[in-house]
């Protein structure tokens, strides 16, 4: 049966142990911590152990979103796993944390690529499964950013991290998913190429450039992006629901950038105060951003029940999107 209000009904995150500050970078790269700081507002990030990947980060998070939606993984009929850094193009992560949740066979898992909007694009598809279905719906945001970060290049090295969030989407008696959107628009200043086995293949030419399966970014250029994508997000939704930017409880911004977080504040008239900021601690961990901040911020107690709480986040693609929510299960 159909269900009416479709919302976010538990959240959970997972960061990896080992901390990388700007003064471990100051030894690796041509860079200073002043410099970090004052352009980015990031002072450390976390990287993923050896042993860890995007699904065992995955899984972390979505045990604890489960246990705070007070259900069980048999309860689910999806799980959805946004990330930009799989380290096997197939199968599918999902099908992974599937395997890990005990759930094989019985549900359906995918991934989903959408650079660092990927966990918003995640939560508008189960939105949809779940108001048709009414069942729930497992999403994840997972990044492992440190195996594709080229470690000599200061301009990229510097801004990223690892880490996953996760939600359960569901039936809710309060609060709901109030509109959401997602867009996109073919723009290559943030990208990253598969390093496919072109050496071997008789069918292509020989391989020149070995670094280009890393990240690679035209920072100022994304910058602009960023912003000008905060702004159309915060408008658009305000137009669709007729709301005014006082209205907007609380910010949850994909975290790339503390001068993005200000910016987009000053345009939504939201106080700093209101606005999540973990981008110092985490750095940008891509699909993982949204989920981590909001689970930390439920988690802190700066969001109550009844709350609107807009989710806005903006990535490779170009790709962004928004969500806003009216807190409560
Ligand atoms: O989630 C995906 C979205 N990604 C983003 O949102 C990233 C958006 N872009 C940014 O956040 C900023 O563009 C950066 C933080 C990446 C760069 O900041 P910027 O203020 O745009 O700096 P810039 O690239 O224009 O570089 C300014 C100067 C250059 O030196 P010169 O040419 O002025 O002498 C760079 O070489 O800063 C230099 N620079 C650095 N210096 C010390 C660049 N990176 C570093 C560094 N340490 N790590």
């Amino acid at each position: 049966m159909a269900a009416k209000n479709i919302n976010i009904l538990g959240t959970g995150a997972y960061v990896p142990e080992r901390v990388l500050t700007n003064e471990d970078l100051e030894k690796i790269v041509d860079t200073s911590s002043t410099w970090i700081m004052e352009r980015t507002g990031i002072r450390e990030r976390r990287i993923a152990a050896p042993d860890e990947d995007i699904v065992t980060m995955g899984v972390a998070a979505a045990r604890l979103a489960l246990a705070a939606a007070g259900l069980e993984a048999r309860q689910l009929s999806y799980i959805i796993l946004a990330t930009n850094s799989p380290n096997y193009l197939y199968p599918a992560a999902a099908i992974r944390v599937q395997d890990a949740l005990g759930l094989n066979g019985v549900i359906g898992a995918f991934d989903l690529q959408a650079g660092c909007c990927g966990f918003n694009y995640a939560l508008y598809v189960a939105e949809r499964l779940v108001a048709q279905e009414g069942k729930y719906a497992l999403v994840i945001g997972s990044d492992a950013n440190s195996r594709f970060t080229d470690w000599t290049n200061r301009s990229t090295c510097i801004l990223f991290g690892d880490g996953a969030g996760a939600v359960v989407v569901g039936p809710a008696q309060k609060g709901r998913i109030v509109t959401s959107f997602i867009a996109s628009s073919l723009n290559m200043n943030l990208h990253c190429e598969t390093e496919f086995n072109q050496e071997v293949s008789p069918f292509l030419p020989p391989q020149t450039h070995t670094e280009r399966h890393f990240l690679t970014m035209d920072g100022p250029e994304v910058f602009k992006f960023a912003v000008g994508a905060v702004k159309e997000s915060i408008r658009r939704i305000m137009e669709t629901t007729q709301l005014n930017r006082e209205d907007l409880d609380f910010l949850i911004l994909h975290q790339a950038n503390w001068r993005i977080l200000d910016a987009g504040a000053r345009f939504a008239k939201v106080p700093m105060e209101k606005v999540f900021v973990n981008v110092d601690r985490y750095g940008n961990t891509s699909a993982a951003s949204v989920p981590i901040a909001l689970h930390e911020a439920v988690q802190e107690g700066k969001i109550k029940e009844g709350d609107k709480v807009l989710l806005v986040s903006f990535g490779a693609g170009a790709t962004w999107g928004a969500a806003l929510i009216e807190w409560g299960k």
